[in-house]
């Protein structure tokens, strides 16, 4: 179905919204760099996963045992055919939005390095868990770019903004332990348990009544860009609308 991912539908409970989506970023010998073809398959598995309605939670995780992602596939770098052929492509195909878009609950499951586009990756997602040995990064200044997948935007927004200029404006790695400390993840777990830990965690989602979960995560999600008043006035129209439902 695709190359450079794995995925696969588990069923939970027999009902809508009772099935995880497991989504396998799948270059291991690369440690799960990101490159066009990824990108692609990534965008058509999130368009699977948004509509189809037996989707109750997403996880995202990287095969093999050193890497989530490194980040986008640096010997891609300068190789599109032109700078406004990459920037419509980029349009057309706009990964990161959608993935922001998706109203279903996103678990991030991190073994290893979690560096670049591999780091926003996570950080597009709801909840990250990481085994002891994951690290984060956006090393992207250090390369004379920056962050561009979301990172300077979602990064602040995830944990303290002194916290979020350490990692982009050094580029230095942080450990789990670290990442744990500013929040930036929610468990740290032993490597060995991070499969089961994850899917403990999303069965716990997907247990729940799919549509409360949605707009529980909706009302969070455009809450944060919102003034307080406006928010608590979006909140309670979403309580609202799923009263009017149950
Ligand atoms: N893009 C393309 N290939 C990558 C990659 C990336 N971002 N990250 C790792 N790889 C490849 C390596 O080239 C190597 O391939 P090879 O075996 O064919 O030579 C393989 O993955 C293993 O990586 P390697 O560098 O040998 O492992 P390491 O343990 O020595 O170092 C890292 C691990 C993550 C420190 C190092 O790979 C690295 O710095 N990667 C780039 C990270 C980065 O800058 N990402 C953000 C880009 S904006």
């Amino acid at each position: 179905m695709f190359e450079s991912l794995l995925f696969d539908k588990q069923e939970v409970e027999p009902r809508p919204g009772g099935c995880i989506a497991w989504i396998t970023l799948n270059r291991p010998e690369k440690l799960n760099a990101v490159n066009l073809q990824m990108r692609d398959e990534m965008w058509t598995a999130m368009e699977w996963v948004r509509s189809d309605p037996d989707v109750g939670a997403i996880v995202l995780r990287g095969a093999g045992e050193r890497a989530f992602s490194a980040g986008a596939d640096i010997t891609e770098f300068g190789t599109a055919p032109s700078y406004v052929e990459a920037r419509r492509a980029r349009h057309e195909r706009d990964l990161w939005g959608l993935m922001l878009a998706i109203e279903k609950p996103m678990i991030a499951s991190i073994r290893g390095f979690a560096l670049g586009a591999g780091c926003e990756m996570s950080l597009c997602c709801d909840l990250r868990i990481a085994s002891e040995d994951a690290s984060f990064g956006l090393p992207e200044v250090k390369l004379g770019y920056i962050p561009s997948a979301g990172g300077t935007q979602l990064l602040p927004r995830t944990i303290a903004r002194g916290n979020a200029l350490l990692m982009i404006l050094t580029g230095e790695p942080i450990s789990a332990r670290q990442a744990l400390d500013f929040g930036l993840v929610q468990w740290v777990v032993p490597a060995g348990d991070l499969q089961a830990r994850t899917e403990e965690l999303a069965r716990r989602v997907v247990a729940r009544p799919a549509p409360a979960v949605r707009r529980a995560k909706e009302a969070v999600v455009r809450g944060l860009d919102l003034p307080l008043e406006e928010g608590v006035r979006m909140e309670w129209r979403l309580g609202r609308a799923l009263e009017a439902v149950t």
